[in-house]
């Protein structure tokens, strides 16, 4: 019988992926659910097993199905060996390398897990610390300095909390991580409780990713069949309990302190920093807080070991950052390349340039908190440094394209609209910054007293800025200001 495999991932279902599905069961052939290889553009993409080789094709709709199977390379829709489509064979693959080709609940644990268990902690933080891993949530910040400050706290309850919040404009890796391979994941966060002495895990989802929290949920309780989680994790003895937790719907559960909070039941508010969680996270617990994308690259490291992670990238941007290409883009997706290739490679290389087919503007990276560049600017490469250099940031790795239909003035407008919404309220600067900025960049738009208005925006944001109690209030000023600077005809009208 011929198979036939058509992701179950959430951007593959919002383009029609369940139709196609149910058209390709009904023609008889065995349809397999794997999780998406990341070429949003070609969803649903429906790839043919043929002589151990698979073929794929971009947006298929039900009605195409049985033209598909039967002309095979010959259908227009054909984009040839799935393993050559250019856009995957250009990537490197160490965190995603098993996402989208099976069905994710098949990818279980790999042998790396057992070796941990048999591994000193001191060893494996030691891994963490020669890969160079840096937190892929958007700070950036060195892995293993919160892997041994968790070890070295004294504590007789430590956790490993996975922040899968992802409400970056423009992000999806963590989504398509836990609908591809949520084994990994799962992984991930195993070493690092052993490795930091933590034995309860939690994984706060964002509620808007219903799917994920199915698939992810299915995948622990198949961890628990199979005895990878537990009390006796593989019979060593070690114990690892890991939990779901649907999040409150709101961006700013997704810093840290906030996160701790929520799960700790109270309302979404940040925490005074320090004590960082490292020391005192949940319920006052040594607690050691990654994103998903940090947690799943972790398996890689330990099976590669860190010296092969950290030859890729550049300097101190080590490993491979997973890109996500968004926006009025041709061909937006997920880009999982070593640190170092230029924004350009990724939003014309691999994305083609806009959808509209007009010239791009500008790029947001790094979230509704980044900043917007100019494509002067396109032949900057991706890392961490050289990003820091332009006044932007990486951040989870969001790019969201604009051609030159984009209003800046409304951006800027937006992104103190959008502080003010997510904003906790527990600072002044953020709480009301938010509000009179929008107020004053109104007025800008509509041509009354600019230049003041201009003056006070920057004396407002140099406030928020330094004055902010987190990165909320303290990073809106970075779109503002980043249009402002590149693109002043916007606001000079
Ligand atoms: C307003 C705000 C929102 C954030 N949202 C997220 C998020 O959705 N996901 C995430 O992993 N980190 C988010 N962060 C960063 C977290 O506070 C924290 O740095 C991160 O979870 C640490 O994981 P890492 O070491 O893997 O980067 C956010 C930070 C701020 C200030
Ligand atoms: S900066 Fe904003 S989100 Fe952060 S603590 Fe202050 S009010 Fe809350």
């Amino acid at each position: 019988m011929t198979t036939v495999f058509v992701p179950l991932d959430t951007a593959a279902v919002a383009a029609g992926g369940d139709a196609v599905a149910a058209a390709a069961s009904q023609a008889g052939l065995e349809v397999v659910r794997n999780g998406s290889r990341g070429l949003c553009w070609a969803e649903p993409m429906l790839e043919i097993e043929e002589d151990g080789a698979r073929l794929a094709f971009a947006n298929v709709a039900a009605g195409d199905v049985a033209a598909i199977v039967d002309q095979r390379e010959g259908h227009p829709k054909c984009l040839g060996k799935v393993d050559e489509v250019e856009y995957l064979d250009r990537q490197t693959r160490a965190v995603f390398d098993r996402a989208g080709i099976r069905n994710p609940l098949d990818l279980s644990r790999t042998t790396i897990l057992q070796e941990c268990l048999d591994r000193d902690p001191e060893s494996l933080i030691a891994e963490i610390e020669t890969s160079g891993l840096r937190g892929r949530g958007g700070a950036g910040f060195p892995a293993h300095i919160k892997w041994r400050t968790v070890f070295d706290t004294p504590g007789e309850q430590k956790y490993i909390v996975c922040n899968a919040d992802e409400g970056d404009s423009g992000t999806f890796a963590d989504r398509l991580l836990m609908e591809g391979d949520p084994h990994r994941l799962i992984e991930g966060m195993t070493i690092a409780g052993i490795a930091a002495g933590a034995t309860r895990g939690y994984v706060y989802l964002r509620s808007e990713y219903p799917l994920a929290a199915e698939v992810l949920q299915s995948a622990l309780d198949n961890a628990y069949d199979d005895g990878l989680l537990g009390e006796d994790i593989l019979g060593s003895g070690k114990a690892f309990d890991l939990e779901l937790f649907i999040g409150a719907g709101a961006y700013i559960c997704g810093e840290e302190t906030s996160l701790l909070e929520s799960l700790e039941g109270k309302r979404g508010e940040i925490r005074v920093k320090p004590p960082v969680p490292a020391i005192s996270g949940l319920f006052g617990a040594p607690t050691l807080v990654h994103n998903v994308i940090s947690f799943a690259a972790v398996p890689a490291i330990m099976k590669h070991g860190g010296a092969w992670y950290a030859d890729m990238g550049v300097g101190r941007s080590t490993g491979t950052m997973a890109f996500q290409l968004a926006g009025n883009v041709q061909r937006g997706g997920l880009i999982e390349v070593p640190f170092g290739i230029t924004i350009d490679e990724i939003v014309n290389g691999f994305g083609g340039g806009t959808r509209s087919g007009r010239p791009i503007r500008t790029v947001q990276i790094g979230g509704p908190l980044g900043a917007y560049l100019s494509p002067a600017e396109f032949d900057t490469p991706l890392t961490y440094e050289a990003i820091a250099e332009l006044g932007a940031g990486i951040g989870h790795g969001g790019i969201v394209v604009f051609d030159d239909t984009v209003d800046l003035a409304r951006q800027a407008h937006y992104a103190f609209e959008f502080c003010e919404v997510e904003s906790c309220g527990k600072c002044t600067p953020c709480r009301l910054g938010s509000v009179r900025g929008k107020e004053t960049i109104a007025g800008i738009i509509e041509g009354r007293d600019v230049e003041q208005k201009l003056t006070i925006i920057e004396d407002l944001c140099e406030v928020m800025e330094t004055a902010s109690l987190c990165q909320m209030g303290g990073m809106t000023p970075i779109p503002v200001m980043s249009a402002i600077k590149r693109f002043p005809e916007d606001f000079r009208r």
